[in-house]
């Protein structure tokens, strides 16, 4: 990809978008018609995947521009039904620009597997007979999947562990480490559990009883960083002009608040999630997954605070970091089944899960920049008008700079309605004619 600059993007007609991604990514128009209409998951498709289907259910996809992460120009799907976040997080991307765009790393793709032993009649010794057969258990763990063992994955590690205050007493877990490569692995890492629990009754004398994946992926973070410097942060609304050292004074101040007070980050978080979940879902991943992990993350401390820190460099720069558990794969699951989500996948050229990752978990930092830096200075719903109002002037029929002229009256007359918009536009055509 040459570039994710697209200037004008928004102002194409849905087609026009589509010949111009087309372009810009160098793909073949066949690898984007699955985000036409019709196109994408069919009936029959959506059959085969879960139970009692009647239909589908669509969600508005659009494409996050200007993101750079590690280097890499990158055209970011994302799914979702809330207006502002596709154009919040192309912007911050914009001004992260000036900085290099984001740098992002990730863990291997270790998930935890999780096997309950009850009853087991003396804990430590069971613990040490599960040591003395550490490698013959990973052995056999990693021999359910051949597959993802000649692709490098498979059992890892086991470890222990003694829950002793619980509401039924003390019991044992036994915690399966699995490299899941490129998948989001929780069948593997299901199905290991299940083979290795008639072994693990034989060795602790207990009996075993959950088998399943934790979704708290701690071994599976992603860590996004980004760096803007305050000449790119300034910016004029409403006459208003917000300096850039202000505005990152005041996105750090958010972010404090967030910090020390679960109520604000619980909201901060969910603007992260507003970003990693509409590229989560566009790739047909699983987002309760990825929600789960990120909130128990979040709450590691015994407190909830943010998963996101902002601060100043010494040349007072704003720098961000976000770190949480991101458990997606590319391969797999509806990653590959959903055609939609197949066409994500290319269209970001994803070879790895880790890379994925990596481009998430910079849409969640990018996300939370356009909140915060919204909620800072003039506040989220103006942002939220402007843009409500131009779609309402698209769907009024408003073309080309009308759009943005419709808009504009609606949002000063503080009437954003289709009856309104089609009014002005046809003053403003009869205007001009
Ligand atoms: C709304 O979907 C998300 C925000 O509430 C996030 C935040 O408050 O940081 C704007």
């Amino acid at each position: 990809m040459a570039t994710s600059r697209l200037p004008g993007f928004y102002n194409l007609s849905l087609t026009e978008r589509l010949d111009r991604l087309a372009q810009a990514s160098g793909l073949d128009p066949d690898d984007l018609a699955p985000f036409q209409t019709p196109g994408g998951l069919t009936v029959e498709l959506a059959d085969s995947m879960i139970e009692n289907v009647i239909g589908t259910h669509n969600l508005p996809l659009g494409i996050a521009l200007n993101f750079i992460v590690n280097g890499r120009e990158v055209l970011v799907p994302m799914a979702i039904e809330e207006p502002s976040v596709v154009a919040g997080a192309s912007f911050m991307a914009k001004l992260a620009r000036a900085g290099g765009g984001f740098h992002a790393e990730t863990d291997p793709p270790q998930m935890i597997g999780q096997i309950q032993v009850l009853g087991a009649p003396d804990l430590e010794a069971a613990r040490a007979a599960l040591q003395r057969e550490k490698e013959t258990l990973l052995a056999e763990a990693s021999a359910v999947d051949p597959v993802l063992k000649r692709l490098g994955g498979g059992a890892r590690d086991l470890e222990v562990r003694l829950l002793r205050e619980t509401p039924i007493g003390e019991f044992l877990v036994v915690h399966l480490i699995y490299d899941v490569r490129d998948a989001m692995g929780a069948n593997a890492v299901n199905t290991a559990c299940e083979r290795l629990a008639p072994r693990i009754e034989a060795l602790t004398g207990g009996r075993v009883h959950l088998r399943i994946l934790s979704n708290l992926a701690d071994r599976r973070l992603a860590r996004a960083r980004v760096r803007i410097p305050p000449s790119a942060l300034a910016f004029e609304s409403a006459g208003v002009h917000y300096a850039g050292e202000d505005v990152r004074d005041g996105v750090i101040a958010a972010w404090a608040f967030a910090a020390a007070d679960p109520y604000r980050a619980a909201t901060h978080n969910k603007g992260i999630m507003n970003g990693v979940d509409a590229v989560v879902i566009a790739t047909g991943n699983d987002w309760r997954a990825v929600e789960a992990g990120a909130h128990a993350y979040a709450a590691r401390s015994g407190r909830y605070t943010s998963l996101s820190t902002w601060g100043r460099d010494e040349e007072g720069n704003l720098v961000g970091e976000l770190e949480m558990p991101l458990a997606v794969g590319i391969v797999g699951g509806a990653t590959r089944s959903h055609p939609t989500a197949r066409a994500a996948l290319k269209l970001m050229g994803v070879r790895t899960a880790r890379e994925l990752a990596e481009i998430i978990v910079s849409v969640g930092l990018a996300q939370n920049l356009a909140a915060l830096r919204a909620l800072a200075t003039e506040g989220i719903q103006r942002g939220h008008m402007s843009l409500h109002a131009r779609q309402v002037a698209i769907a009024a029929g408003a073309r080309g700079e009308l759009i943005e002229k419709v808009a504009a009256q609606m949002v000063a007359e503080g009437t954003v309605r289709p009856d309104r918009a089609e009014a002005i536009l046809r003053q403003l055509q009869q205007a001009d004619s």
